[in-house]
């Protein structure tokens, strides 16, 4: 983590020394759009437009997954922070911060909080979650990171227990061995009195499912494309977003939505910064995302995978989302 000057209690720190999350950019999308088929990381949707579209995204009807999540948490947070009594509160992808009150809160009820570690990619997202967390929780000392949360950080704030979060389902954004490597991480980090907080979306009946990325008001299609504004704007792209169609369906074999940009029309698209151009034939696809979906079985199979054993698990009614409680095997 390069040290940078405190702000009053918020410090930002990165876990990268080469220029933040687009430092890669170039290379991913030369390499991405190299491949058969083509593809991109999801990570890249998230500039300051892809922040504000996912947003929208967690208020949608359709989209059952971020108000599941936060109402699991809502009935389970006291619990959690009774049994674990964390003093600080790790969260990987912490986007807008909405859901991390709901337990920041629970924290300061028992007069436990302390400091806060939130990591997530996009700076300017980070810096105000950091201050307004600051403003509502006096004394709270903020320790923002600026990085992806598959690059391991090394340094955490000492002083525990601590709760350690990854919510969202972000993490199925990830292949089977991203997730068991990010796990794995995650493991190295805990000391034993620490505990993780996973959210994961659930398998279920694939009409729910395509429903959550394929919402009426095209907000989902919105920031699919969004993906190739970020291209354009970073390294002089010339991508026309409408020249593709927003594609996103469950595949039931890898157990994941997938979303795709498809080409209207075979053309070729130039990419000055990188001096490179890609051609499209009609209808050819680059993918844009996975978003895996799981059972009890295959999340407490990853946790064991990486060292971690599951001591709570929690659903809401329907079994759409679920959270659970790990801590270190051995
Ligand atoms: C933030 C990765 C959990 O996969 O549901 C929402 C992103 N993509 N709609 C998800 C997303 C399309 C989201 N995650």
């Amino acid at each position: 983590m390069a040290p940078q000057p405190w702000e009053g209690k918020v410090h930002i720190g990165s876990t990268s020394r080469d220029g933040g999350p687009f430092a890669r950019l170039a290379e991913d999308v030369r390499r991405g759009l190299t491949r058969i088929p083509k593809e991109l990381p999801p990570k890249y949707f998230y500039d300051t437009r892809g922040s504000e579209l996912f947003e929208q995204i967690c208020e949608l009807p359709e989209y059952y997954l971020t108000r599941t999540e936060r109402a699991v948490l809502a009935r389970i947070a006291g619990e959690v922070v009774a049994s674990v009594r964390p003093t600080t509160l790790v969260e990987f992808g912490s986007g807008s911060g909405r859901k991390t009150r709901v337990l920041l809160d629970a924290m300061a009820r028992r007069e436990l909080l302390d400091c806060y570690v939130p990591i997530d990619l996009n700076e300017d997202v980070l810096r105000q979650v950091a201050h307004t967390l600051s403003e509502s929780y006096p004394g709270l000392r903020t320790h923002a990171v600026i990085g992806d949360f598959e690059q391991p950080i090394e340094i955490l704030p000492t002083g525990g227990p601590r709760l350690v979060a990854f919510l969202g389902s972000t993490i199925g954004n990830l292949t089977h061995d991203g997730a068991i490597g990010f796990l794995r991480n995650v493991a190295r980090l805990l000391a034993p009195e620490d505990r993780f907080l996973l959210g994961t979306d659930l398998v279920k009946d694939v009409r729910v499912l395509e429903r959550a990325y394929n919402d009426a008001a095209g907000v989902t299609a919105a920031f699919n494309r969004n993906i190739l504004s970020v291209i354009n704007k970073h390294l002089d792209g010339h991508f026309e977003p409408n020249r593709f169609e927003h594609l996103a369906f469950y595949n039931k074999e890898d157990s994941r939505i997938e979303m795709h940009l498809v080409a209207r029309q075979s053309h070729q698209v130039s990419i000055d910064a990188i001096d490179f151009t890609v051609e499209f034939a009609r209808g050819e696809s680059i993918r844009t995302e996975i978003s895996c979906k799981y059972t009890r079985a295959m999340v407490e199979g990853m946790l064991a995978e990486a060292g971690l054993r599951l001591v709570r698990w929690d659903t809401d009614r329907d079994r759409l989302f679920a959270l659970s409680l790990s801590t270190l095997l051995h």
